[in-house]
C-alpha cells in the first residue's frame, strides 16, 4: 500500500482504555482467570510503547475499579501482586523512555508496602514529558465526583469558598487528570457495551470505541484500528479506514527506538 500522509490522521490527544476480557480470555484457554490477568499486563505494555511511539499525550488504562474488590479473595490478591510486581519492574523503563506514571483512584485502599512503591514511581517519573500514563486503580467515576464535591465542601467550610463560586469547571479542576487534556477517544475490550463506573465526568465529549478483541489480545493493529475509526469521524479526507489504519501503524514520532 502507498504511504498515507500522516497529516491526513487525527490523533487523539488522551486515550482512555477499559482492559476488559482478561478473565475470558485466560477460561477459553482452560486456565485460570489470574493467568489472564498476566499476560493482561503484557498487552498494557505494548499498548504505552504505542501511545508514545504515536505521540499520544495521555493514556489512562482502567486497571482495577471500586467494584472489583467484589471479585474472589484470590483474584484480588493475585491482582495486587501483579501490581506491585509489574511497577517495580517496569518503572525504570518507563522512566528511561520518558514517561510519567501517575496513579488516579483512592490509594488509601492498597497496601502500605504497595502504596509506598507507587508514590515512588510517580516521584521518580514526575518530570518526563512524552507520555503521561495513567493507572486507574481503586478507581470509580463517582468516587471521583464525590471527591471533587467534598474537597470544595471543605473549602467553603472553612470560609475560602461561596456556594455560589462553585462552577462546572472549579469542580472539573478537583477531579482526576484534570491536568490533562480530557479523553478524545475510550476504548473498551472484550465486547461489552458500557462504562462501568469509568471516567463519567471526563468522558463528556468523548468518541467511544468497542471491541470485540480480548483485552491480552489487543496489539498494535487493534490499536490502530481504533484510531482510524476515531480519525474517520473526524475527518476522512476521502481516504479508506484501512489506509489510515496503516498509515497510523506506519507513523513513529519517535526515533524508533522499542522498549528493551
Ligand atoms: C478486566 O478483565 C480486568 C479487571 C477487571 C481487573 P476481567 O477480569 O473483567 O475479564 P472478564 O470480563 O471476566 O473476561
Ligand atoms: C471494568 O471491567 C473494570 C476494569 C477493566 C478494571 P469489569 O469487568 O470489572 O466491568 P463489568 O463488571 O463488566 O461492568
Ligand atoms: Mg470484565
Amino acid at each position: 500500500m502507498t504511504t498515507t500522509e500522516v497529516s491526513t490522521i487525527t490523533m487523539p490527544r488522551h486515550v482512555a482504555i477499559i482492559m476488559d476480557g482478561n478473565g475470558r480470555w485466560a477460561q477459553m484457554r482452560g486456565k485460570r482467570r489470574t493467568a489472564g490477568h498476566k499476560a493482561g499486563a503484557e498487552a498494557v505494555r505494548a499498548a504505552v510503547q504505542f501511545a508514545r511511539k504515536k505521540g499520544i499525550e495521555s493514556l489512562t488504562l482502567f486497571a482495577f475499579s471500586s467494584e472489583n474488590w467484589n471479585r474472589p479473595e484470590q483474584e484480588v490478591s493475585v491482582l495486587m501482586e501483579l501490581f506491585m510486581t509489574v511497577l517495580k519492574r517496569e518503572v525504570k523503563k518507563l522512566h528511561k523512555y520518558n514517561v510519567r506514571l501517575k496513579i488516579v483512584g483512592d490509594k488509601s485502599a492498597f497496601s502500605a508496602r504497595l502504596q509506598k512503591q507507587m508514590q515512588e514511581a510517580e516521584q521518580m517519573t514526575a518530570d518526563n514529558t512524552a507520555l503521561t500514563l495513567n493507572i486507574a486503580a481503586n478507581y470509580g467515576g463517582h468516587w471521583d465526583i464525590t471527591n471533587a464535591a467534598r474537597k470544595l465542601a471543605e473549602q467553603v467550610a472553612a470560609g475560602q469558598l461561596q456556594p455560589s463560586e462553585i462552577t462546572t469547571a472549579l469542580l472539573a479542576s478537583q477531579l482526576e487528570l484534570a491536568d490533562q487534556p480530557v479523553p478524545d477517544l475510550l476504548i473498551r475490550t472484550g465486547g461489552e457495551h458500557r462504562i462501568s463506573n469509568f471516567l463519567l465526568w471526563q468522558l463528556a465529549y468523548a468518541e467511544f470505541y468497542f471491541s470485540k478483541v480480548l483485552w491480552p489480545d489487543f496489539d498494535d493493529r487493534e490499536f490502530a484500528a481504533a484510531i482510524a475509526d476515531f480519525s474517520c469521524r473526524e475527518r476522512r479526507f476521502g481516504l479508506t479506514s484501512e489506509q489510515l489504519q496503516q498509515a497510523i501503524l506506519d507513523t513513529d514520532v519517535t526515533t524508533g527506538d522499542k522498549f528493551a
